[in-house]
């Protein structure tokens, strides 16, 4: 199947080659997309460099940092524009081995959606600080719960869609900026219907660069897991009434 492998950036200098390296040599068959926001650092110049030489690598330009969301969402398009049947999404800074893919897109012939999952059984992170691993498990716990999803590593970003998968979502309506995004994207699917498989991996901490997470990004999680999982809940009360309206009324 057609694949391509999108890569989010914001200045992942001395990653960007690194991860780019060892994915063209595990996955050889697998075009890539780096999207860049414009890093200052200059990432966005040096994918072009590494474009100029290998024909299988693309690069999206974007104005500014405007979030991980955006980014994915940009390069979903550009993708599904060029017919791709198979998108990866994938950090650049080598938390995410490019060698487990193989695995993701095995387990893709037979699924909407595939998560690499740090939280099932064989999965693992290597080098994460404790608040890290809380925060994520706390994260996915309550997700999970809110949303009523059986996944266990809701925000995971190392991820395999079928074209399908994504022609089926209205991309313009996510409003997610943040790593919400893929909650968002996670809660889309499985409102569809559509099938969701983890796939273990082993998340390698960074060992360049710096993490982008915030505050700001945790929160706009939070605040919109809360309320989707409201009104699901709403919803779901509504059409109990409604039902039992329709039964008194015959
Ligand atoms: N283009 C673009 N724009 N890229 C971005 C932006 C943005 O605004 N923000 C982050 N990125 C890119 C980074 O350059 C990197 O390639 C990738 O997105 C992940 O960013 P990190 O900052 O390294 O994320 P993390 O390691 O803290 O978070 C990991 O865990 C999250 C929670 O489970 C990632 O795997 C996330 O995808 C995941 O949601
Ligand atoms: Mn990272």
């Amino acid at each position: 199947m057609r694949t391509v492998t999108i890569i989010p950036t914001y200045n992942e200098r001395v990653s960007l080659p690194l991860t780019l390296g060892r994915l063209r040599d595990a996955v050889p068959d697998s075009d890539v997309l780096v999207v860049d926001d414009n890093s200052p650092d200059g990432t966005g110049k040096l994918a072009d460099d590494i474009a100029a030489q290998d024909a299988a690598v693309h690069v999206l330009h974007r104005q500014g940092k405007e979030g991980l969301g955006a980014a994915y969402i940009a390069g979903f398009r550009w993708a599904l524009e060029r017919g791709y049947e198979v998108l990866v999404e994938m950090d650049a800074d080598g938390s995410h081995r490019p060698e487990e893919l193989p695995a993701l897109l095995e387990a893709v012939k037979d699924a909407h959606l595939v998560i690499g999952s740090r939280w099932v059984p064989g999965g693992s992170v290597v080098n994460w600080p404790a608040h890290r691993k809380l925060l994520s498990r706390a994260g996915s716990l309550y997700s999970r719960t809110m949303l009523g999803l059986p996944v266990r590593d809701i925000t995971a970003g190392y991820r395999a869609f079928r074209s399908e998968t994504l022609r089926s979502i209205d991309l313009g309506s996510i409003e997610s900026v943040g790593y919400g995004f893929q909650v968002d994207m996670t809660f889309r699917v499985a409102s569809q219907g559509m099938r969701i498989v983890e796939v273990p991996i082993t998340f390698v901490e960074r060992e360049y660069g710096d993490s982008k997470m915030s505050g700001n990004i945790v929160f706009e999680a939070m605040a919109n897991v809360t309320r989707w999982g409201l009104s699901a809940r709403l919803a779901a009360i509504q059409r109990a009434f409604q039902r039992r309206s329709n039964a008194n009324v015959k």
